[in-house]
């Protein structure tokens, strides 16, 4: 059985892609599933806390056994939704894939083919989530986020995912080896946990609850 070492705890995850839209019909999205993501909500409740899961675009998921679940369907919509449920939580996981550029403006009507070149697609930048949610961290609250990077641990994998940690402010970051087939679309995740305070674990391969789990150990050991 799981430790019931968060129980009387609040907290937030966010899981899956976000969509920007182009015109009625068309958007702009990435092929996360949502699984890592469920899977840390779902190990949440599992060990006692009150779960907020902010779920994006997901592949065909049943909703996690008492976890409370709200839609944000593009960036806006989700930083949205985790401004507000990370209020008086004790920890925010953002797990999302967030696009990182929306559309400038969304056309109301279906683009037409046209005859000639297409015209260029103009983009504007989407607020960072996790950036904004360490900025408006409350006292004792812990932020985590996820890092999908090519190479591995004696490469660039690491190396991006400590800069990045130190970019975005949060306390925990885990980096997650992707290419070859890695992380996307897949049962099985591996990387490392990488603390604010230099602490580094390797968490090899192992299903995406047990990952959760590695991160839950993590934020309650922090908490
Ligand atoms: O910068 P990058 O997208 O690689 O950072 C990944 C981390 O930042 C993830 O935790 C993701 O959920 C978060 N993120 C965000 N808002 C964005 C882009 C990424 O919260 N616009």
């Amino acid at each position: 059985a799981l430790p019931r070492d968060l129980s009387g705890r609040r907290v937030v995850v966010s899981a899956g892609g976000t969509r920007e839209a182009l015109d009625p019909v068309r958007y702009l999205g990435n092929r996360s599933s949502g699984r890592q993501g469920y899977a840390i909500a779902r190990v949440a409740a599992q060990r006692g806390a009150a779960v907020t899961l902010v779920a994006g675009h997901t592949a065909d998921l049943a909703d996690p056994a008492a976890v409370d679940v709200v839609r944000a369907g593009s960036a806006r919509e989700m930083r949205d939704a985790m401004r507000a449920a990370a209020k008086g939580s004790d920890a925010v996981v953002m797990n999302a894939a967030v696009a990182d550029f929306r559309p400038v403006a969304l056309v109301d009507h279906k683009i037409k083919k046209g005859s000639g070149d297409p015209e260029p697609l103009a983009l504007t930048v989407n607020p960072d989530i996790l950036v904004e949610l360490v900025q408006a961290r409350e006292p004792g609250q812990i932020v985590a986020g996820f890092a999908a990077e090519t190479g591995d641990a004696t490469g660039d994998a690491l190396h991006h995912g400590r800069a990045k940690l130190a970019r975005k402010g949060c306390d925990l970051l885990i980096v997650n080896a992707v290419g070859d087939g890695k992380a996307f679309e897949v049962a099985d995740n591996s990387g490392w946990l990488l603390g604010a305070d230099g602490s580094e674990t390797e968490l090899g391969s192992g299903s995406k609850a047990l990952l959760a789990s590695y991160l839950w150990d993590a934020v309650a050991a922090r908490l």
